[in-house]
């Protein structure tokens, strides 16, 4: 049985990652850490973990076998290296890091140290991801030429009034992390990736602030990969945002030279169409942590090959999504 700590008691630890570690043979959480009490507390109680640490050097000293990281993107790199001094295994959340060097720093601190670093890039374990990535491997709908992938998510949430007026506290936290391409859209970046098989050679951006932040709330990053293949991502954090009731778009388009597969999340669809007719596929969340915990916990315990998403692999996402988001910001400011 693996002894897993984690670092961040937030809403992804809560919702995602401690029920799926709790389903999994093979691992066991066994401690939490988090620099604020009150969080630290609720998810103790909550998720029944005994022990629970304010200070992040007794939590790695307190006999862990691997560490999973659920901070926020600004805190990964210390939390990383931190568990690179104690040679432990690590999952991080993506992004990776907000910043190229930065992430360089955590491949390198955790190769010195003979541990593995993955990223938990837990789309990729989504039986829908499975089935185009399988269908695409298998020339379902023939040379796949373009991937619109779409996520428009009016992070509806607390309001809170300010000196400056009336803010979404949920978007602002979340806008802090780079904004919506390099928080969310990195999830479809590494999907593009993955099902083509294929390394992106050139990316371009379009930005629009739909409110006032530093990074644009509403993106365009098209991808040209080097098999000819063209990938759309589009991700909004402000879609309707005022409006009392939500509206989320997430859309999975991929169009070969043989037809098409098309994913809509919102309306629970999942086909393909090709020249031989139409099929139904299996619908399925876009998430599946439980997936990703499985391989962690075999591969914790056999090691060898695995389907973990890489440190690579989250470098790669993260730094086109923020060299396309800075240069859009510098754009605007005519810096
Ligand atoms: N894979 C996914 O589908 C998915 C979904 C949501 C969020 N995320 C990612 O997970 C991470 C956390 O997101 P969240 O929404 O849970 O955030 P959150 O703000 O709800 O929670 C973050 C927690 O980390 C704690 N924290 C702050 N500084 C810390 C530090 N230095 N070390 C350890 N803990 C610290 C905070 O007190 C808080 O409890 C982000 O990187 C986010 O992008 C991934």
């Amino acid at each position: 049985m693996a002894n897993i700590g984690l670092m961040g008691c937030g809403v992804v630890a809560d919702y995602g990652h401690l029920p799926a570690m709790a389903r999994t043979d093979g691992l066991e959480c066994v401690a939490l850490y988090d620099p604020d009490a009150v969080r630290l507390s609720i998810t103790q109680s909550k998720h029944r973990i005994e022990r629970g640490y304010t200070d992040a050097a007794e939590f790695m000293a307190s006999g862990l076998d691997a560490v999973a990281i659920t901070s926020p993107a600004t805190a990964h790199h210390d939390n990383v290296l931190l568990a690179a001094a104690h040679r432990l295994p690590v999952l991080c959340e993506k992004p990776l890091a907000l910043d190229q060097a930065e992430a360089e720093a955590m491949i390198s601190a955790m190769q010195a140290a003979g541990a593995p670093l993955w990223v938990g890039f837990d789309y990729r374990f989504s039986p829908v991801s499975q089935q185009i990535r399988a269908l695409i491997a298998e020339g379902a709908i023939g040379r796949v030429r373009d991937l619109r992938l779409v996520y428009l998510w009016d992070l509806h949430g607390r309001e809170v009034r300010g000196q400056d007026g009336v803010r979404n506290q949920r978007r602002e936290g979340r806008m802090l992390e780079g904004g919506p391409m390099a928080d969310c859209g990195v999830h479809q970046i590494d999907l593009a990736r993955w099902w083509t098989g294929s390394e992106v050679v050139d990316a371009r951006a379009e930005g629009v602030w739909v409110e006032g932040y530093a990074a644009p709330d509403h993106m365009y990053l098209h991808l040209d990969h080097a098999d000819g293949t063209h990938t759309l991502v589009e991700i909004s954090y402000s879609y309707g945002a005022s409006c009392p009731e939500a509206c989320h778009t997430f859309v999975y388009e991929i169009i070969g030279t043989d037809g098409l597969i098309r994913y809509d999340r919102e309306r629970r669809e999942f086909w393909l169409r090709n020249s031989q007719g139409s099929r139904e596929l299996t619908f399925a969340g876009e998430k599946n942590f439980d997936g990703m915990y499985a391989e962690f916990s075999r591969v914790l315990a056999q090691g060898g090959e695995t389907t973990l998403p890489t440190a690579l692999d989250g470098l790669t996402a993260t730094r086109l999504a923020m060299e396309s988001t800075l240069a859009l910001m510098r754009r605007r400011t005519g810096g």
